[in-house]
């Protein structure tokens, strides 16, 4: 039993834990799980902003009428269907049939297609308000951060920004709730995974959104996932711009795909070169053994991209085909991408790496480095080259 979490006098956290989902979106790893934040306003008249995921609270309802004290819930705000949200939508509703749900046109689109409801809605359009008395909301709508429906709920009583996927983390609360109650080492990087794995292929709206919301003065910022800012929500604003604005750090990811050593022996003599060139954040990887997530993580932090493949029959191997075809899929931007192979009949591997190239249009950093074999010093000169012409980049500045 834990007591009411006040984030100000009428305002309340209702977020739970979800330590036994193994896969966000059934895709990606949650080694430290993630957390669901759903908020509570009891004004003259209440409203929950966002629900949570159905699986993982059995007592959430109870909780929810608890705060309430035998009064009935008004209205909720949904900025956003995804059911890791709206998951106990269909439950609220039986349980309070007189709710009112707030939404705007494409909001109600997907409500009915998920739960079937059509009635008790009320539309909002971008900047309509909500009067609870001494709270009014704004609705601000931000579409694709990160579904086509979301929007933001500004409370301009006491200027909370209940923020939706944005500036969310994966990462459960353990304890800590509010940035001044944790250590940010902890969040900075599942944060950072969390953007690019979830809502970073839309940055160009991600800016937008940030710029619709420019001079708004926001004190709080609530999430749907990670922490609550209340002492330093420009931190978290800043970082959000800098990612959604593609700049990186002046650091190398080196991912390769090996079968029997030849290609990871050259992504190891790349990073050595790469150092000796003075770069000093330099990530190797082996795409087979290291998720897909926490590679797009570790590339969206730097400004260098380095893959290598194996041939693999007429292809590259299949671990670096699944990598590229997800950088191709978040759409990534802003890297200098280097390529070397490794081949013993053919040099399919930097082949179908080249075409990658060409399809991401990101700018590719000559040479292509390939040899047969192992690596030998006199096959050496090409990945001197490259490693040569990375740092160059690297060290040139963003
Ligand atoms: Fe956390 Fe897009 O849902």
């Amino acid at each position: 039993m834990i007591s009411p979490i006040k984030i100000t006098d009428r305002v309340y956290y209702l977020g739970v834990n979800d330590r036994r989902k193994h896969l966000f979106e059934n895709m990606w790893p949650l080694p430290q799980g993630v957390a669901y934040n759903s908020y509570l306003i009891v004004d003259e008249k209440t409203a929950l902003i966002d629900t949570i995921e159905c699986t993982v609270a059995a007592d959430y309802i109870e909780r929810i009428a608890a705060h309430l004290k035998g009064r009935k819930l008004d209205y909720l705000v949904v900025n956003h269907m995804e059911p890791d949200h709206a998951g106990m939508l269909g439950a609220l509703v039986a349980y309070y049939p007189e709710l009112k749900i707030v939404g705007n046109n494409k909001t109600f689109k997907i409500l009915e297609g998920f739960f079937g409801i059509t009635d008790n809605l009320i539309e909002v359009t971008d900047g309509g308000t909500l009067d609870l008395g001494h709270h009014k909301l704004q609705f601000v709508l931000t579409p694709w951060v990160h579904w086509p429906e979301t929007m933001v709920t500004y409370d301009t009583t006491e200027q909370i920004l209940f923020s939706a996927d944005a500036f969310g983390s994966f990462g459960t609360l353990d304890g800590g709730i509010f940035d001044d109650e944790i250590n940010f080492d902890f969040y900075e990087s599942e944060m950072r995974r969390y953007y690019s794995n979830i809502v970073g292929k839309y940055s160009g709206m991600v800016q937008k959104a940030l710029t619709k919301l420019k001079g708004t003065p926001v004190r709080i910022i609530c999430s749907t996932h990670g922490p609550i800012w209340r002492s330093e929500s420009s931190k978290v604003i800043n970082l959000y711009d800098k990612w959604s604005r593609h700049e990186s750090d002046p650091g190398v990811v080196v991912a390769f795909a090996s079968m029997y050593g030849h290609t990871e022996q050259m992504a190891d003599y790349v990073a050595r070169r790469l150092a000796e060139q003075g770069v000093r954040d330099i990530r190797v990887f082996d795409v087979s053994k290291t998720h897909v997530s926490f590679l797009i993580n570790e590339i969206w932090k730097y400004k260098g991209l380095i893959l290598g493949s194996c041939a693999y029959n007429s292809e590259m191997h299949p671990m670096m085909s699944q990598l590229c075809n997800e950088l191709l899929h978040i759409s990534i931007k802003n890297k200098e991408l280097g390529i070397f192979g490794s081949s013993s009949w053919n040099g399919a591997g930097s082949k179908a790496l080249q075409a990658f190239a060409e399809a991401s249009k990101l700018p590719l950093v000559a040479p292509v480095a390939e040899a047969q074999g192992k690596l030998t010093p006199d096959k050496a000169a090409a990945y001197d080259a490259l490693a040569v012409a990375m740092a160059g980049k690297i060290q040139g500045g963003n």
